[in-house]
């Protein structure tokens, strides 16, 4: 059953996920915005980041979305997108601008293009001028907006590379994005300050190239002079993402020893139904209270190893590096911790029990297995 559908005793996030959903995730290394919009459970992201993969698809499973489309901006100089991954990952179809010919687009975006999911929509408006194919998607109420690198808080994208011009800029920022309600909500591409959004009405009086009084002349001159150094990642980005991300060779693998999945809490988790299926290959090791092990409900794994969690750092040594690790609590929460425990001192082959003994007992009634049997190390 994957991460998402059973979270210990509730039902499945769907049931009760709100009209609309709306997150705003981070790339601290190339100080990226990715978002992700949902509707009666089909999502999209936009400007997905090809490092931040593992997280991204976890967040999408634990919200038990269905991940119909991911969008670029445009064909960003600074990161690779993580478009093709998650097409891999979870059939998603590719939005790019039409313009930029770029090799694995599904949907090739232009100007009035409508992009569906649930019973919301985003609108495309081709918003040219930090690269010739940057694209700005308009939440379908103009509540909202994803401006890319075309207006930044208090700022815009740089037009000296990619086909930039500062004069198409200013016209896509002052006739397309100024053309939005006062209100809307606008969250740009990158920011480097540490702000997060901001709207139309602040931009049109603050923003210090293109709001108050300036002109097209104003505006020009300020972009010709910025004086940025070379992006460190263009001779890579913009290649691969000419390719919606597609790598050269092929993406690590998972862990060969079991599916392992990253939770959007970076825990490595797998699924009790795998570990029933392989106890012989995997080393369990139990931090509950030794009492606990007596539950009459839930007992405990067979072969499992009583450790503890308040004395795991200091026991490590009795854990047994030979086979993969496998950490066991009561609900998943204290085994979470044991695994970044674990990981601390070197083991690299473990992972937490997605759901714990509760879990354990939903695919392995005690009818089967008996209670408490045959525990390793287990104090009296
Ligand atoms: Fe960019």
């Amino acid at each position: 059953m994957p991460i998402g559908k059973w979270i210990g005793g509730y039902p499945s996030f769907r049931a009760y996920a709100p009209a609309m959903l709306f997150r705003q995730l981070f790339d601290a290394t190339s100080s990226t915005y990715t978002y992700l919009l949902a509707s009666r459970g089909e999502a999209v992201l936009v400007d997905t980041v090809y490092e931040q993969h593992a997280r991204d698809a976890a967040l999408i499973r634990e919200l038990d979305l269905t991940l119909v489309h991911t969008l670029d901006t445009h064909v960003h100089a600074d990161h690779v997108t993580g478009a093709w991954r998650m097409k891999q990952a979870f059939g998603s179809r590719i939005g790019l601008a039409a313009s930029v010919e770029a090799d694995g687009v599904d949907t090739p975006l232009a100007d009035g293009t409508r992009v569906a999911f649930g019973e919301r929509a985003l609108l495309v408006r081709a918003t040219p001028g930090h690269t010739s194919g940057c694209l700005t998607f308009v939440l379908d109420d103009e509540s909202m907006a994803f401006t890319g690198d075309c207006l930044l808080i208090r700022g815009a994208g740089r037009t000296d590379f990619q086909e930039g011009d500062a004069h198409a800029l200013y016209r896509s920022i002052r006739e397309v994005i100024f053309a939005l309600p006062e209100s809307s909500v606008l969250y740009p591409g990158h920011d480097y300050s540490g702000r997060t959004a901001t709207t139309v009405g602040e931009e049109r009086r603050h923003n210090p190239r293109v709001g108050g009084a300036a002109n097209e002349t104003d505006f020009v001159g300020y972009m010709d002079n910025l004086g940025l150094p070379h992006p460190k990642q263009i001779d890579i980005a913009v290649p691969a993402n000419m390719k919606c991300g597609r790598p050269e060779a092929e993406v690590p693998a998972p862990p060969a020893w079991g599916p392992v999945v990253w939770s959007y809490a970076s825990v490595p988790e797998i699924e009790a139904e795998w570990v029933s299926a392989h106890l012989d290959e995997v080393h369990v090791l139990d931090v509950r209270q030794p009492s606990e092990r007596g539950d009459p409900e839930l007992g405990a794994i067979e072969g499992s190893q009583a450790l503890p969690l308040g004395e795991l750092t200091a026991r490590v040594a009795e854990v047994p590096r030979d086979k993969p690790v496998v950490a066991v609590c009561r609900s998943g929460r204290r085994s979470a911790q044991a695994t970044v425990i674990l990981r601390r001192h070197g083991f690299e082959r473990v992972a937490n029990l997605t759901g714990g003994m509760i879990r354990w007992r939903e695919q392995s009634p005690l009818a089967e297995t008996g209670i408490g049997c045959g525990s390793r190390g287990e104090r009296e």
